[in-house]
């Protein structure tokens, strides 16, 4: 019997700019997830299926082998510990910077300086405690699901960790990057048990993969 391989991505960003590696991997999805309600998506392959999820829970799929391999940020593999997965390529994808930013005019060097406390909210709790705990600031942090531009412009914190692309969303909401945290960007990550049991399904994937990385 052929053997199945699921592979685990999330709508949006990762999705999209997979696409082409998928392609040169021969494989082809035979729905587009934004317009498809469906969470398992077929691909060209009989024995080859997509599933669509968030982008933080990616790792979870993964580790548990509810997939075999999967896309996510290094920030949310930062955060989920990587445990169980083995991580074999930096895909140079979903490209931005974890930073940390604050209101324009706020003296985040003086603030830092000073030993004051300071309330950082974000959806990285773990990168941003490890960040503050290695530069020996004082922190409280915030745990939040999104929009963090927000938390500083109505006084939820003082700064916020978040990722930043363009600069857009921070430039829109009167915030400025104050600090680099690390470089973001997106990686393949595979389930252990898989890569031994399934390994002539995915090596060929995995080095299709490779050859179309830019
Ligand atoms: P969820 O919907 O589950 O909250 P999300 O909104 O973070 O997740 P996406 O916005 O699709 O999901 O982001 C997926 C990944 O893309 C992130 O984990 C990060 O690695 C990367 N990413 C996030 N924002 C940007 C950006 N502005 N530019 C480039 N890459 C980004
Ligand atoms: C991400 C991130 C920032 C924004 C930065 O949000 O959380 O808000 O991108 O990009 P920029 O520097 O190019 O403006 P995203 O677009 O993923 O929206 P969401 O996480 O709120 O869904």
């Amino acid at each position: 019997m052929t053997q199945q391989l699921t592979i685990a991505l999330s709508k949006g960003r990762i999705f999209e700019e997979t696409l082409p590696l998928l392609a040169n991997a021969g494989i082809v999805p035979t729905e587009d997830p934004e317009s498809s309600r469906k969470l398992i998506i077929a691909t060209n392959h009989e024995h080859i299926r997509l599933i669509i999820v968030r982008a933080t829970d990616v790792p979870t799929y993964v580790q548990y082998g509810a997939a075999d391999f999967g896309i996510a940020g290094r920030d949310v593999l930062i955060e989920h510990g990587g445990e169980g997965l083995y991580q074999p390529l930096n895909l140079n994808i979903a490209k931005c910077r974890m930073m940390v930013a604050v209101r324009q005019g706020f003296d985040y060097q003086a603030a830092s300086r000073d030993g004051q406390r300071l309330r950082v909210a974000t959806k990285y709790p773990n990168i941003a405690a490890e960040h503050f705990a290695s530069k020996g600031v004082h922190v409280d942090i915030i745990k939040l699901y999104g929009s963090m531009e927000l938390a500083p412009l109505v006084g939820l914190s003082d700064a916020i960790v978040d990722l930043v692309s363009t600069g857009n969303t921070l430039k829109a909401n009167n915030l400025e990057a104050v600090e680099h945290i690390t470089d973001i960007s997106s990686r393949l990550v595979v389930n252990k048990a898989s890569l031994k049991t399934k390994h002539e399904l995915l090596n060929p994937i995995i080095n299709a993969f490779a050859q179309a990385i830019v």
